[in-house]
């Protein structure tokens, strides 16, 4: 395995690999699954207007600020406090980080074992002919059987322990590579073809143009959320990552790179998923099942469909396995370095532990439907609870450290690769996460909590 770091660190060998295992971490079911579920329940345009500003403000300065903290540490989230502020409580960002780690796996396990399921059904033919109220209620039937929901996110674990355990060279990076292109893609086709559809124009119209009374504080907390869940920032996966990136890598051209594809891919679904939405008058807000609803309605008819079918959800199942590989390795790296045990046993009991809580998740869609807390299923408290609580909280403490703690000089040289780079707009860059991007998530908490009010 390449040891570019020379520190005797598993690490990514080439520039592009960097950006391809990285925007493997953000490109996944947040973009294609999550974004147009959340984007239709909130408002469509309105959302999507908030989502971009929170990328802007909170999204780059906090994703750049795990990559200098991982790559100046050289260790995963837990390890890189340690090491950066020996004594100090800022450990707590790694403690938070595996509860967040726990919670998204749980229940994102559960949707991406749905895709599995869905490769079967565009395998075996089962998309021909049905219209879209005929493929909600099979959707509707497939996850309240709990039985293959429960397989196939056994089978999705199982898969995701195994790259782990693999190594982040030979499995991670050589994985992204190939596939996520094609994805890209594969997603450009089907936005054509969404926009061409009859009635298509009303759709983009929905999500494109921003109706203002949509929004509420509650709305922008769920963009805010929704922004820091696709783009893997605020519970230091990326820090993680950061860690294996080479010294000469510069990191703010990388952050903005892998910013711009995971956005462009979230906007990419949306614009396939919206037209199709007002062609086939399907719901926008129909929760998550409305990617499972839209895309296999527009496979079925569309020619060459069931093809297309295929090559998607097979292609949307690695593109979530790109993401769970760099949430599980946050367990397995505290597990093997902080607690001392091998690797192997790190994945094994980390894997099984998440795919425990996990169940329930998916059994909150049959058996356990009844089970509320807080007035949510345990599936939607996993998904709801994780992006716009746990992450948003992991950011902001995230911009804390890297403004106030970690020290300019640090930041500066972690930017400019030892002085080897010019580093612009470094004063911008330390006002936003000093002031700017703190300021805004703790406006947006207080404010969708109605504890300030003006
Ligand atoms: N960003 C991933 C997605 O969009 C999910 C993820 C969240 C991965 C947090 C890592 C950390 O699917």
């Amino acid at each position: 395995m390449a040891n570019v770091s020379g520190s005797g660190r598993d690490g990514f060998g080439s520039r592009f690999g960097v950006i391809a295992a990285i925007a493997g971490s953000a490109v996944g079911l947040g973009n294609i699954w999550r974004f147009p579920y959340v984007a239709g329940e909130n408002g469509g345009g309105a959302f999507l207007l908030l989502y971009v500003g929170c990328v802007l403000a909170i999204g780059i300065p906090v994703m750049m600020s795990e990559l200098i903290i991982g790559r100046r540490a050289q260790s995963y989230a837990f390890g890189s406090f340690k090491k950066l502020a020996p004594g100090k409580p800022w450990t707590i960002i790694g403690a938070l980080g595996i509860v967040s780690a726990f919670v998204i796996l749980a229940f994102y396990s559960t949707v991406a074992g749905w895709t599995l399921e869905y490769i079967v059904q565009s395998l075996t033919g089962a998309f021909h002919g049905k219209t879209s109220a005929e493929f909600k209620t099979t959707f509707e039937g497939f996850i309240s059987g709990s039985w293959w929901p429960l397989i196939w996110q056994m089978v999705f674990m199982f898969l995701t322990a195994i790259i782990v355990y693999m190594g982040v060279q030979k499995g991670i990076e050589k994985w992204s590579k190939i596939l996520m292109p094609m994805l890209l893609v594969l997603i450009i086709v089907l936005a054509v073809r969404s926009l061409t559809l009859p009635g298509g124009m009303e759709g983009l119209k929905f999500f494109i143009y921003p109706d203002f009374s949509k929004i509420t504080w509650d709305v922008v907390l769920k963009a805010m959320g929704q922004a820091a869940f696709s783009l893997s920032i605020g519970m230091g996966a990326l820090i993680t990552y950061g860690s294996y990136i080479p010294k000469n890598n510069k990191l703010s051209s990388t952050a903005f790179q892998i910013t711009i594809a995971d956005t462009g891919m979230a906007i990419l679904a949306g614009l396939i998923v919206f037209p199709a939405i007002f062609s086939y008058h399907i719901n926008p807000t129909e929760g998550p099942g409305l990617a499972f609803i839209v895309f296999p309605t527009i496979f079925s008819q569309m020619p060459g469909g069931d093809i297309f079918a295929v090559f998607f959800f097979f292609l949307l199942a690695i593109a979530s396995l790109t993401s769970t590989i760099s949430v599980l390795e946050v367990v397995v790296a505290f597990a093997s370095e902080e607690l001392k045990i091998t690797r192997k046993k790190a994945t094994i009991i980390g894997s099984l532990a998440i795919t425990f809580v996990g169940v329930f998740c998916t059994l909150s869609f049959g058996v356990m439907s009844d089970v509320k807390i807080f007035g949510k299923t345990i599936f939607d408290l996993f998904d709801y609870s994780s992006a716009n609580i746990l992450l948003p909280l992991g950011a902001l403490l995230i911009v804390l450290f890297t403004g106030w703690f970690l020290g300019k000089k640090n930041v500066r040289d972690e930017l400019s690769n030892g002085s080897l780079l010019k580093v612009r707009l470094f004063g911008a860059f330390l006002f936003i996460v000093r002031f700017i991007a703190p300021v805004v998530i703790v406006f947006v908490f207080l404010k969708s909590l109605g504890i300030i009010n003006f």
